[in-house]
């Protein structure tokens, strides 16, 4: 048999059909399916209703333009594959048709200048300032955690989790101590980039009371996945009482709250979600078995883990995966609480 062109089979009237009515129900069926996804967690800010209704009408939009590449290829597959005597047949000579190329080249590029207007509308809405004072957090980030700074009285006090009250616009500057790490409390919709070097702003108003998942959005090295926290979003009562508490500083709580509790802290403080301890119940393997590791060291030992914990790294461990804010974010009684605890339960092991 020749190399030459093969028989023609053109694409008939009923194989058009037939692709456009297969194309509109799958169509149907992925918008719907796009729709009912519940793709975010409960929403918490002013911003998140805006912010889902442009992801709807983005899955409205985009589904069935998928749907139509796919259905075009997958079709173009079963209809012309190649049947049994025709291993060395060419196709038909294909030409163009400018046409088809138009509509193809238009469609898209209608579409895309008016969701990209639609979204630059709802952005620039939902980023607008409020009048009056937005309630300032500095937001810093590092290889694993994050560090929350209010200003009470003129002064700047550090909080390992983030507290906000409701229904008031609060304005974060986001920053970095190494790498590019990203700030996002999913329920609130809004996530930027920390970036080392500069400040990064973003608005939100919390409009829900309740704690909300932080997460780190940018690969940021081995503990990536460990770098969560909570937001907690507070009636502006219960927030000014937890800025004046946290101003106190917990040295200063009343007698009555005793010594704090090192257990409690172990896992307040998320070391159970990295570490393994027997005593605590936890299992982590990101980091060190402590009942292994701090088995016989000293108290001191153990502090400097704690505070500095690049300085000696536990064998077949690498540095850097530890936050090494835990000296700002504990109080001084509280690591020596957690430091007599983790030293109390590995001692005999
Ligand atoms: Cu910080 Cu990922």
């Amino acid at each position: 048999m020749s190399n030459g062109p093969g028989p023609e089979r053109p694409l008939a009237r009923a194989d058009w059909r037939q692709m456009v009515v297969i194309g509109a129900i799958a169509s149907a069926l992925g918008i719907a399916a796009g729709l009912l996804i519940n793709w975010f967690p409960v929403a918490a800010s002013r911003e998140a209703k805006p912010i889902d209704t442009l992801w709807d009408v983005l899955i409205i939009c985009s589904v069935p333009v998928f749907v139509l590449v796919v259905t075009v290829v997958l079709f173009s597959v079963w209809k012309f594959r190649m049947r049994p005597g025709e291993e060395l047949m060419d196709g038909p000579p294909i030409h163009g048709n400018t046409r088809l190329e138009i509509i193809w080249t238009a469609i898209p590029a209608i579409m895309l200048v008016a969701l990209c207007t639609y979204a630059f509308l709802v952005l620039r809405d939902i980023e607008k300032a409020d009048a009056g004072q937005p309630v300032q957090v500095r937001v810093v980030g590092q290889q694993f955690a994050w560090t929350f700074y209010y200003r009470v009285d003129g002064k700047e006090i550090a909080a390992p989790q983030l507290y906000v009250p409701i229904n008031r616009q609060v304005e974060f500057t986001l920053q970095s101590k190494d790498v590019l790490h990203d700030f996002w409390v999913p329920s609130f919709r809004i996530k930027k980039d920390a970036v080392p070097g500069i400040d990064v702003k973003y608005r939100v108003t919390p409009n829900r009371l309740g704690t909300y998942a932080i997460v780190c959005a940018e690969l940021c090295g081995l503990g990536h996945s460990t770098m969560r926290g909570f937001a907690h979003v507070l009636s502006q009562a219960d927030y000014d009482a937890q800025l004046k508490k946290l101003a106190a500083g917990p040295a200063k709580a009343p007698p009555a709250a005793g010594a704090p509790d090192g257990k409690a802290l172990f896992t307040s403080s998320g070391c159970n979600g990295c570490h393994t301890l027997a005593d605590a119940g936890a299992t982590g393997t990101v980091g060190p078995d402590l009942d292994k590791v701090l088995k016989g060291q000293t108290p001191d030992f153990i502090k400097t883990s704690i505070v500095d914990p690049n300085k000696e790294i536990a064998p077949g461990f690498s540095g850097g995966i530890m936050p090494g804010n835990f000296g700002q974010t504990l109080s001084g009684a509280e690591i020596d609480a957690l430091v007599k605890y983790l030293s109390d339960v590995t001692k005999g092991g």
